[in-house]
């Protein structure tokens, strides 16, 4: 399979190393610097380089796209290659705005292409072990998830709504939503009450916000969002679930059964390392490449798709719009 890359960043490298190591090939490289363009096709063998999609879309023919560009490109980017019937895979968030999720999922069912959106954590060893455990939690009340950075944040770009849409909610609040989400059986929400702002730098997107999600199966979900927090309870996407017969986390990842007529609990822990050596490990980032090469593959419409990636961008723009009036704010269908 035959991949361009669009961006040629710190996502870009990681999605090229995915390719190379499910057998695709890349065979060009889209970004805006000639010598970020000239370094990343070098260091992965890349034939074709371009600085702008239109004319990598003008001159070479491939079989995917991967987006690993700014926020504010994902839209335009996605739509003109599916337009052209080129499958793509997007990153997170799939765009700044839910409307702009809208055109980009209209755009893939209209041309019938594969549209997938890197809601990585969905492909983690941990995450779909609590996935697989949670039928014995009994029914989940409610979830606590964390998407935070402690003394840390990014620059650039992230930090700036123009190009960013958000600021730590839409940066890392959204692998907490989308991974609560995931364990929950993809419901749908119904409201979201939000209180966020910034307080720990000078730029003109969040970097602080609690969220709560109430969703269609009756579950609520709690939600922290944050750059440069003093603390974080737990590592992106770490997310903790709360079942009427027990209870089940993330990071570290175990189930814990309390025992009837004691006050003991059976703990169940698979063995897997914690803290690990990279949080974010490449072999996640494999696995989701593996699995939107498949849907390329047999034209297959991916989970997470255009649909989850849009589910998200309503609930992060419901989230910003609570903030802002002080209300709950209830999502449409
Ligand atoms: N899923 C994850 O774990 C994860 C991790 C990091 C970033 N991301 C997402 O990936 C995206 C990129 O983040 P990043 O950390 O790689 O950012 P980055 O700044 O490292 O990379 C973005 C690249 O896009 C290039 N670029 C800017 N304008 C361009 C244009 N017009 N055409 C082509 N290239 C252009 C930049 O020069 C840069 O090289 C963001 O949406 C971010 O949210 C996801």
């Amino acid at each position: 399979m035959k991949f361009a890359i669009a961006g040629a960043g710190y996502i870009a490298a990681i999605h090229a190393r995915a390719i190379l190591n499910n057998g695709g090939e890349i065979s060009a490289v889209i970004e805006k610097f000639a010598d970020k363009r000239a370094e990343f096709a070098v260091h992965f063998k890349i034939p074709h380089k371009y600085e702008t999609l239109e004319s990598a879309l003008a001159a070479t023919q491939v079989d995917a796209l991967v987006i690993g560009t700014p926020n504010y490109l994902h839209a335009p980017q996605a739509l003109a290659v599916l337009k052209a019937g080129i499958p793509v895979l997007v990153e997170k968030p799939m765009a700044m705005t839910a409307e702009e999720g809208v055109n980009m999922l209209e755009a893939s069912l209209k041309s019938d292409t594969p549209l997938m959106v890197a809601h990585c954590w969905r492909f983690d060893e941990d995450v779909l072990w609590l996935k697989q455990q949670s039928v014995r939690l009994g029914r989940i009340l409610r979830t606590k998830g964390y998407g935070v950075h402690a003394n840390w944040g990014p620059a650039g770009w992230f930090t700036q709504k123009a190009l960013a849409g958000g600021g730590a909610l839409a940066d890392m609040g959204i692998h907490a939503i989308d991974t609560a989400r995931f364990l929950l059986g993809d419901p749908q929400p119904l409201t979201v009450y939000a209180r966020i702002g910034t307080h720990y730098k000078e730029f003109d997107v969040d970097d602080t916000g609690v969220i709560l999600i109430e969703w269609d199966n009756s579950v609520n979900s709690y939600i922290e969002s944050g750059w440069w927090q003093p603390h974080m309870d737990g590592p992106e996407a770490a997310t903790q679930l709360y079942g009427t017969l027990g209870f089940g986390q993330l990071f570290p990842t175990r189930i814990e059964l309390p025992r009837a007529g004691t006050d003991e609990a059976s703990v169940i822990d698979p063995g897997f390392v914690f803290p690990r050596t990279e949080h974010c490990p490449q072999h996640m980032y494999d696995a989701q490449m593996r699995y939107f090469m498949e849907c390329v593959h047999a034209n297959r419409t991916p989970l997470p798709g255009g649909e989850e990636g849009l589910v998200n961008m309503k609930i992060v723009d419901a989230a910003y719009r609570s903030a802002s009036s002080g209300e709950v704010v209830r999502i449409s269908g």
